[in-house]
């Protein structure tokens, strides 16, 4: 009896520990998508990068930056860690603006991704140690063609890369010791790594490398993929797998790209590595895109850029994402070429504009993103932005204020079960629509469903104006012939299936304070007598509908 209560007890312990006990956040694979799993469970990641000087006092933090983030239904705050204010001087570490973020942030429920500004923060290495700084002879410079120094570290110095990941390793012991909540989810390691003004390293251990044979680990992954890459890598692989980098990728500025990109990935490899070993925390390395028509050097070059993509995925097999940070237009085309089998996708940072809203409910919708991230989330213009979270949206605030991205965020909160459940499915889409695409037509849940801008009606005075407001939706088939919209600006239509008509069932308008009320069944003018689902432009909803055949 004595041993049965023994064990029955040590059972009990067993599975006590076991329930209670939480995962690292992890990204797992989910269907045709990936998630991102935090506290054992799907997480979104409605993110706000910080301006870069921010986080750089932790009373900046608590009066200017957090109540900003709440009031915009941020939910993740990007925050930077600078290297040359944990270690001001050589071995010796100071964590405390660090573990105070960490709380705080903790306190206001506020994941934290953080940002390594380590060896490289956009091409430069200003966020180095005084004492890296100064010693050029430890820590050599990245050189131009004619031997001028430039101010950012050599990626060929095997003591630059010692001093970078012993204080990259101290911040995940620190996180590992100290984030007993799990409040810190994910890390970016460096920012938009990339050479500028040089194409290359021209120092003289640069160019030794550069003479010396590629290595086996890239033109192996490269015959292995062969069918796969991307165009442009195509044109520059010579189709040799053996051999210098003028005989692999040709004599041009583009082979000395390919070069410059695998240097900073085995390089990223092994800090996140070593890091990794410390902390397991998911890891992604961020990208500044290459202005068309520019050459590389004269954009920043070989960084995760789309058409350099396979090269990084060679060198950086312990690194979860390669994730663009989108400044200028077309964002459907660079979202498309993150959006891979082998890449979870995750924006970082976006222009903190107008069209950050719609853009966000559709990188959720049709990549059925981990996250979306406006940069500078929190300053000046946030200063008047509606409640936080919990109070109600009215979509009423000052002038001047941008209003959609908390209007797109609250949205994205409230279905948030739906939109994790449909998650790497082909019964959750995403519409983005302008002037230029008035129309998408989708396929999902056996319907075909014309979704168009809004002032496609030619109701709206809007509609003569000659560039349209973006609008954005997610569309999600939850149950055979249901659906739910949610987004602006956005009207659906039906198209007939062969010889059936498509007919609306009903339209339950949902209350955007709770997700959950039905604030009205929309019919007659609201539906256009029966013709259409609408969210008119300016307004932020979600609706529910039921269609039928006739
Ligand atoms: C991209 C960088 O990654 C950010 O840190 C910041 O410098 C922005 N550019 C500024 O636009």
């Amino acid at each position: 009896m004595k041993k049965l209560l023994t064990l029955f007890l040590v059972l009990l312990v067993f599975f006590v520990v076991k329930s209670t006990a939480q995962d690292l956040p992890k990204i797992i694979k989910h269907g045709n998508a990936y998630q991102l799993i935090v506290d054992n469970k799907p997480f979104l990641m409605r993110a706000g990068e910080l301006g870069n000087s921010n986080a750089s006092t932790f009373n900046y933090y608590k009066n200017y930056v957090v109540n900003q983030l709440k009031r915009q239904n941020i939910n993740t705050a990007l925050i930077p860690v600078y290297w040359d204010l944990i270690e001001p001087e050589e071995n010796k570490f100071d964590f405390s603006l660090v573990g105070d973020i960490i709380k705080l942030s903790e306190q206001n429920d506020i994941k934290i991704v953080f940002l390594w500004f380590g060896a490289w923060k956009n091409s430069m290495s200003c966020y180095v140690p005084g004492w890296v700084k100064g010693d050029i002879k430890r820590f050599p410079r990245a050189e131009s063609k004619d031997g001028i120094r430039q101010e950012l570290l050599s990626p060929y110095s095997q003591e630059n890369l010692k001093a970078d990941k012993k204080a990259f390793c101290k911040l995940l012991s620190f996180i590992k010791e100290n984030d007993k909540n799990q409040t810190v989810i994910m890390i970016q390691v460096e920012n938009e790594i990339a050479m500028l003004p040089s194409v290359r390293d021209y120092s003289k251990t640069a160019n030794a490398v550069y003479n010396s044979n590629v290595p086996a680990t890239l033109t192996d992954y490269l015959s292995k993929h062969k069918n796969t890459l991307t165009d442009s890598l195509k044109k520059y692989w010579t189709g040799e797998i053996s051999g210098s980098w003028e005989k692999v990728f040709g004599k041009s500025i583009y082979g000395e790209e390919i070069f410059t990109a695998w240097s900073y990935a085995v390089y990223v490899e092994e800090i996140a590595k070593a890091g990794k070993t410390i902390y397991n925390l998911p890891m992604y390395v961020n990208c500044a895109l290459n202005r068309p028509g520019k050459k590389p050097g004269e954009y920043p070059s070989g960084g995760p850029l789309p058409h350099l993509i396979d090269v990084w995925k060679a060198g950086v097999p312990t690194i979860e994402m390669l994730s663009p940070d989108i400044y200028f237009g077309d964002f459907k085309k660079w979202t498309k070429s993150y959006f891979r089998d082998d890449n979870p996708f995750f924006i970082p940072e976006h222009q903190y504009d107008a069209t950050a809203g719609a853009k966000a409910l559709y990188a959720f919708g049709e990549y059925h993103a981990l996250g979306f991230s406006p940069f500078s989330a929190e300053t000046k213009q946030a200063q008047f932005m509606p409640p936080v979270l919990g109070e109600v949206f009215s979509g009423e605030v000052s002038k001047g204020t941008l209003t959609e991205l908390p209007a797109a965020y609250n949205l994205i909160r409230l279905a948030e079960n739906e939109i994790t459940n449909f998650n790497g499915t082909d019964k959750m889409r995403g519409v983005l629509l302008d002037s230029l695409n008035q129309r998408d037509t989708i396929t999902i849940g056996g319907y075909e469903i014309v979704a168009k801008h809004d002032y496609t009606l030619g109701w709206s005075p809007k509609a003569k104006l000659p560039s349209w407001n973006l609008e954005g939706a997610i569309i999600i088939n939850t149950a055979p012939d249901e659906f739910m919209l949610i987004g602006t600006g956005t009207v659906l239509n039906f198209l007939p299936q062969k010889k059936e008509n498509i007919g609306i069932l009903e339209i339950k308008e949902i209350s955007t304070e709770d997700g959950k009320t039905i604030l009205r069944y929309l019919n007659g003018d609201e539906s256009h007598q029966g013709r259409h689902v609408r969210i008119p432009d300016g307004e932020w909803g979600i609706q529910k509908f039921k269609l039928y055949k006739y």
